[in-house]
Order: structure tokens, then sequence, then C-alpha cells
């Protein structure tokens, strides 16, 4: 350590872990474990990023005898978009599931999956982001990630996006007007102008305050987010569109992760798979409970488009905004993508 000493008295809060206090980042612990992992997210726990992590972490702790503890921050109390991808190329956090539009600046490639109707179901998820698939490859064997000492452990799911807004929105030009917070990402931008609307890149933290001033119109993000951020209390209408992904590419620092004695690397990679597998158990029957307490609530009108309604809005973005990003993507991804639409 330097000379300078900062005094904790138990650190309570994750401020005070921010501020360094109980901060062990990996090192040898005062309760018996070897290794700490502090991951940080920014859903509440109930959703199906926050009970993947919670799961992770009883796998890994089992699995390690306890060498590894893992201490989980929801809720972006200790980092939040805007930080937490520093805080965990630096080492202050060990790991992260951000959703893969975060990652536009260091590794824009993962915009692939916010491509629009990247999937028509849940369904089709899991064959197109294996690891041996294209898509799958451009995420866990990406270049710049592995430059940035970023390790990519695992692919998580929410599910299909939602949009949500005070106006009634059947169709492309209903969204006229309207502007709309969006994930930090050239390919969200690109949809929401085909559509007719503007948008804005906002921390998730702070969507439900954007909606509730009027900052923003509307929003798009899986039932289970919308609820439990209660931001069907200030939107009046939900369009049922499924018109997008929510993937969370669960990551850790390689560093930290190279240092790791080789069972220890075992328990990581093996928890982190089970977590997955358990992730996309729960993501379909949370979004279903989710969307149930919203309708329930009777704040806002749900509405489901007919198969020819959500064509139209497919028909303005697919292929237009692929090809568009197809540079960044990688012309071969789009081209695989499009042979799989039929
Ligand atoms: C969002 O910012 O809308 C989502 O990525 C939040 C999340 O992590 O699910």
């Amino acid at each position: 350590m330097g000379s300078a000493v900062i005094t904790c008295s138990a650190p309570a809060t994750a401020r005070d872990i921010k501020a360094g206090c109980g901060a062990r980042g990996g090192g040898a612990g005062g309760g018996g474990e070897d290794f700490t992992i502090k991951f940080s997210h920014v859903v509440t726990p109930d959703t199906p990023k926050g009970k993947a992590a919670e799961k992770f972490k009883e796998l890994v702790e089992k699995k390690s005898d306890g060498k590894i503890k893992v201490e989980i921050y929801p809720n972006s109390e200790l980092y939040g978009d805007e930080d937490e991808l520093q805080a965990l190329q630096s080492g202050s956090v060990q790991m992260l599931a951000p959703a893969s539009a975060k990652f536009t600046t260091i590794a824009p490639q993962l915009q692939v999956l916010d491509l629009p109707f990247i999937f028509d179901s849940v369904e089709d998820i899991p064959e197109l982001v294996s690891p041996d698939s294209d898509v799958g490859k451009a995420i866990y064997q990406n270049k710049k990630l592995a430059s940035k000492n970023v390790k990519v452990v695992g692919l998580w799911d929410n599910g299909l996006k939602q949009l949500s807004s005070n106006d009634e929105m059947r169709e492309p030009d209903d969204l006229t007007g309207l502007k709309f917070r969006i994930q930090p990402s050239d390919v969200l931008r690109s949809q929401f102008q085909t559509w007719g609307a503007s948008s804005t890149p906002l921390a998730f933290a702070e969507v439900y305050n954007a909606l509730q001033q009027g900052v923003v119109d509307g929003q798009e993000n899986p039932y289970s987010n919308i609820e439990s951020q209660n931001m069907q209390t200030v939107q009046k209408h939900i369009t049922e569109s499924n018109h997008g992904y929510i993937g969370y590419v669960l990551v850790i620092n390689t560093e930290f992760f190279d240092k790791l004695p080789d069972d220890l690397k075992d328990a990581v990679t093996e928890s982190a798979d089970e977590a997955s597998t358990y992730n996309r158990e729960i993501a379909a029957k949370l979004n279903e409970e989710a969307k149930k307490k919203i309708e329930k609530g009777g704040t806002t009108k749900l509405i489901k488009l007919s198969d020819e309604e959500r064509q139209v809005f497919k028909d303005a973005v697919v292929p237009s905004v692929w090809e568009k990003h197809a540079d960044v993507i990688g012309q071969d991804v789009i081209d695989e993508l499009l042979k799989k639409q039929g």
C-alpha cells in the first residue's frame, strides 16, 4: 500500500465500497475467502439478470469451497451505465453483465444484438447466440474486448423489447415526432430514426425520471425492466412489438481471472455456464409475470400487434438498418443473419 491510509470503520454501503472501504479487489480477504468478486449491475435483484447474478454467486461460492466470495451491487448503486465498464477494466469491480448496447464504444461489433427483429421469438435465441454461431463468435471471440482486459464468460437473456409511450403506437407513423430513450447504440438510433422518431441515449437509472418529467416520450425494454422500474406508471401505452432483444454479456476482468488457480477458474466458468442455463429458464417466465402485473395495475393499455402490424414495423427496418451497420457488425455476420430470415 502507499502511504495514504483510508480509515474505514465497517463499510456499510456501496458508497463506502466505491470510496475504497472494504474493497479487496481480488486479494486476500478477511473472512477466510481468498478472492472477492464484486459484481455490479443496473437492474433490480428480481429481474432475469438480478436473479442470474444471485445464482452465479451461490454456485461459485459453493464450487470454490468458499474461496471465492461474490458481492453483488444491483440497481446502479455502486456503478451505473456511465462508469461500470471503466470500473471493470480498472479492476474496481471484477464482474458485470451489461446489455450488449453498452459496449458500443469499446467493442462496437456487439451491436449485432441490437439489430431490430434479429429474433422473431425467444425460442430462436439459444441457437442464434450459441458460442459457435456467427453471432456468438462475434461476442465470445471479440478481439477488442480481449485487448481491453475484458473476458466474456457467458451470455444472459432478458428477452424481447416492447415499445412504451403515452401515445398509442400501432404503426411506425405513430412514432413520428416522439423522442425515445435509447441505450448508447448507433443501431438503436437508426432503428428509431427509420421509424420517424428521434432518440437520445440515457443511463438506465435515469429512465424513469426522464419519462416522468417528459424529457423523453418513450422507451423500449422487456416487460421485466419496465415493471421493476415502475415505468408503466408514467407511460399510458405499451405496444407488444417484440421488436428487439436485450442480451447481457457476462464479463470478468481478465487480469483477475488469469490470476485465479486453475480449479477456481473452472469454478467461475462452470458457474457462469450454469447461471446462464438458469437465466434462460427464468427469463420468459419473469417477463410474463411482469406483463400480468402491469395489466393488473390498470395504469397502462397494452396493445398487441397483429402479425401484419408487426411486419410493417419490421419491413421498415429490415434489411435497411442491418445493412447500414454492416461495416461495424461485419458483412459476413449480416449475410448469415439475413439467410436465416429466409
Ligand atoms: C437498459 O439500459 O435499458 C437495459 O440495458 C438495462 C438492463 O441492464 O437490462
